[in-house]
This record gives structure tokens, sequence and C-alpha cells, in this order.
């Protein structure tokens, strides 16, 4: 096992009417600014809770947090932080909510000339706004770490960032904010947890066990609970079960001390960036590309998947390994999400785009640092 070492502060508080306990968890007299996005929380009473809840309390809020959370946006954000003297930020919406509040905190305090320095030049966060967050969409894992990812509009980019100050301090789940999600906000939520897990798991043996079991207890209760999640009868526990496993699948314990590999995740956003696909549609495309691509670099951790997972049996671990790469797009495309590039009408020449700026910036993606911009279009271009 490799060296590593763990440390997550985030309180979660879970279940049933939990959002009326935010007076115990914001320091009373705060200046408050709730963030959200597009609306749904004003339709599905989260609104109204958030609001009863933290009725002692000075509030002001600012709607219209973008999916794929826009630079532009939260720039606006941090001009009325500024303005008002905000000393807490309340994020109650999804991961781009929830990523679009830390970027906020961030840039609120942030010393430097020009805050996309934070996402294009790794520029120190030494300081931010101190956040809570209400989720409402299981799928990122954001509600427990520190990451968030930025795009902007006028270049088309799409960056992370992640740093300790920018932890939530708390994280309100209770699974019957989720009622209200349409099912294909369900089906990018498994997809993203479930490439979550693998991300930090289809690697190479480093003799980890317990991590192994960890991830394969996340894929097989999300593999567990998916047509539960998408039929049309909603479920507590079910809900209660996606949620829990998001969280897990995201605020690093799976992945103390094992190699991982991200390129999926990197690639994904590209394809975000330049075509708009959702954040899992990109990851659904990409994955079994990836896999085909390192097949020989992770037969190990993919037969071993198809056996565990998939319950296969085959005589050679590359077979074994194949099929499980089958039986991954296979389960994808029963939660109904389109897994080939064709399906977005993406050509080949737009494959180039994303392959000319992987190579102005030199991105070498991969447990190996073996994925560059020529193994990308490869990649890429197999899932035409
Ligand atoms: O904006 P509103 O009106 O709230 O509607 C949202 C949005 O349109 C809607 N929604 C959320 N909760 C709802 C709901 N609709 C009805 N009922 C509810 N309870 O869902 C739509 C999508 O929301 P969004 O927040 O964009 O989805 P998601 O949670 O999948 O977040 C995606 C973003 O997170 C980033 C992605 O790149 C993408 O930008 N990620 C963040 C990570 C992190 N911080 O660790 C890791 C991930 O890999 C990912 O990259
Ligand atoms: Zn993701």
């Amino acid at each position: 096992m490799e060296n590593f070492t763990y440390y997550n502060p985030v309180k979660i508080v879970f279940g049933k009417g939990t959002i009326s306990q935010l007076g115990t968890l914001i320091p009373q007299g705060a200046k408050v600014m709730i963030t959200y996005g597009g609306g749904s929380i004003k339709k599905n009473n989260v609104y109204d809770q958030v609001v009863t809840a933290l009725k002692d309390y000075d509030l002001i809020e600012f709607g219209g947090i973008e999916p794929n959370p826009s630079y532009e946006t939260c720039m606006e954000a941090v001009e009325l932080c500024k303005k008002n003297n905000v000393d807490f930020l309340l994020a109650v919406g999804g991961g781009s909510v929830l990523d679009g509040t830390k970027f906020i905190a961030a840039a609120s305090r942030f010393k430097g000339e020009d805050s996309w320095d934070i996402l294009s030049k790794c520029a120190p966060v030494d300081d931010a706004i101190p956040l809570g967050a209400i989720l409402t969409l299981p799928a990122t894992g954001s509600e427990m770490n520190f990451f968030s990812v930025i795009s902007k509009n006028a270049t088309k980019e799409k960056l992370h960032f992640g740093c300790p100050s920018v932890y939530p301090l708390f994280s309100i789940l209770d699974p019957a904010t989720t009622y209200s999600l349409p099912q294909k906000y369900i089906r990018n939520g498994i997809v993203d947890i479930f490439v979550h897990v693998i991300e930090q798991y289809i690697t190479y043996n480093v003799h980890a066990p317990l991590q192994e079991r960890y991830a394969e207890s996340i894929l097989k209760t999300l593999i567990e609970i998916s047509p539960k999640l998408l039929s049309n009868k909603i479920d507590y526990d079910t809900r209660a079960n996606f949620m829990w496993c998001a969280t897990m699948a995201l605020n690093g314990l799976i992945g103390c001390g094992v190699p991982q590999d991200w390129s999926t995740h990197f690639i994904g956003h590209e394809l975000t960036a330049f075509f708009g696909l959702d954040h899992g549609e990109s990851l659904a495309v990409v994955l079994p590309g990836v896999w085909e691509h390192q097949l020989y670099n992770k037969t190990d951790k993919l037969s071993k998947y198809g056996q565990r997972i998939w319950g296969l049996s085959h005589s050679s671990p590359i077979e074994t390994a194949t099929i499980a790469i089958y039986e991954t797009e296979n389960f994808f495309r029963s939660l109904g999400m389109p897994t080939m590039l064709s399906e977005y009408n993406i050509t080949e020449k737009d494959i180039e785009k994303v392959c000319e700026r992987l190579k102005n910036r030199g991105s070498k993606f991969g447990e190996f640092g073996n994925i560059g911009s020529d193994q990308v279009r490869e990649i890429l271009l197999s899932r035409i």
C-alpha cells in the first residue's frame, strides 16, 4: 500500500427533516448568503425549509449558478459578497452550486489580481469564506471534499482546483430533497458515482484489499439500486443509499493508499467544455474507450472487477477484462445513457480541438502518465 494522509473535517448531517437543524450549524450572527441554481429549490420546497430554518439570520441570496458553473457567474456573486460583507455561504443544490460556491468563497478572499489564476495556475488559496451545503443531487461528492470544477465561457475551458479552506463546514443530506429530480439527472448521477469509484480502483495492484472491497461495495450497491432509482416509484431508503454512495465515492476514503487514474474525468471535462455534454454523459462515452486503450495495463484489475462485480469466470484474464468492459458499457446503456460520441453528433474534426488543447497544455493522464494528446485522439476516435 502507498503512504497516505487522510483528513476530512466535513460534518455530515444525514436524514429526513435535517434542514431544520441549520440554525445549530451556522454561527449565530453570521451574515449569510444563500447560493442556488436555476430555481429547482424553489419548486420542491427546499428553499422554503431553508428560509424558515434561518429566520433569525441576516440573509441575502444569489441564484442562477448554472450546471457546469461559470467563472463569469461566480464572479458576480463575489462582487455581491464583498459589497455585503458576507461571512458565511450556504450552497443549496447539486454539485454545480456547491462547486460554484467553493470558488466564490475562495475568490472573495483571493489576494491576487485575477481569480481565474486559482484554476489556471493553481494559485494558492490561503483563505476562504466559510461555507456549508445542502445537497439536492447525489453525484459529485462535492459535499464532502475540497474540489471545485469551474468553466470559463469566454474560452470554453473547464478546470478544477482543490484546497482545504473550501471544505464545507457541514453538509446536510436529506434524501427527500432528491424526490423532484428528473430521471436524466439520476442517470447522470449513477454514472458519475460509478466512475469516481472506478478511477480509484481500476489501476494496478498495491495490495490494498480493504480499499478494493470499499470500492466494490459502492459499485455493487449502485448496480443493485439503479433499477429502483429509475423506476417511477419513489422510495426513501433507495434515495438514502444513492446519496450515501455518492458521498462515500469521493470523500477521499476509498482512494487512501492506492494509485488513481482520473483520465476519464479529465478527457470528459474537455467534452463538456467544447460540446456541452453533461458531466455524467461525458464519462459514459470516455470510460470504455480508456479501458480498451489501456487494456493491457489494467488487465489484472479489470479482470478482478469482472469476476467480483459482474460474476465473470472466463479462462484468461484478458478475456474476463474485455467482457468486463462490455458489461460496464451495457450497464450504462441500461440506464438510458448514450455511450458513443456519434450519439452527440461529434465528429473526427471536433476531436482535433480537444487534442490540440491537450497538446498545448502538455497534459499527461492516467496512473502511469502515459495518456497524452495522441492517445486521447485514439481513445476518442474509438468512440465515434
Ligand atoms: O440549477 P437547478 O435549478 O438547481 O437545477 C439543477 C440542474 O439543472 C438540477 N437539480 C439539482 N437538484 C435537483 C434538481 N432538479 C430537481 N430536483 C432536485 N433536487 O439538476 C441539474 C444539474 O445539476 P448539477 O449541479 O449541474 O449536477 P451535478 O451534481 O451532477 O454537478 C455537476 C458538476 O459537478 C462537477 C462537474 O464537473 C459539473 O460541473 N464535479 C464536481 C466534482 C467535485 N467537486 O468533487 C467532482 C465531479 O467529478 C465533477 O467533476
Ligand atoms: Zn465526476
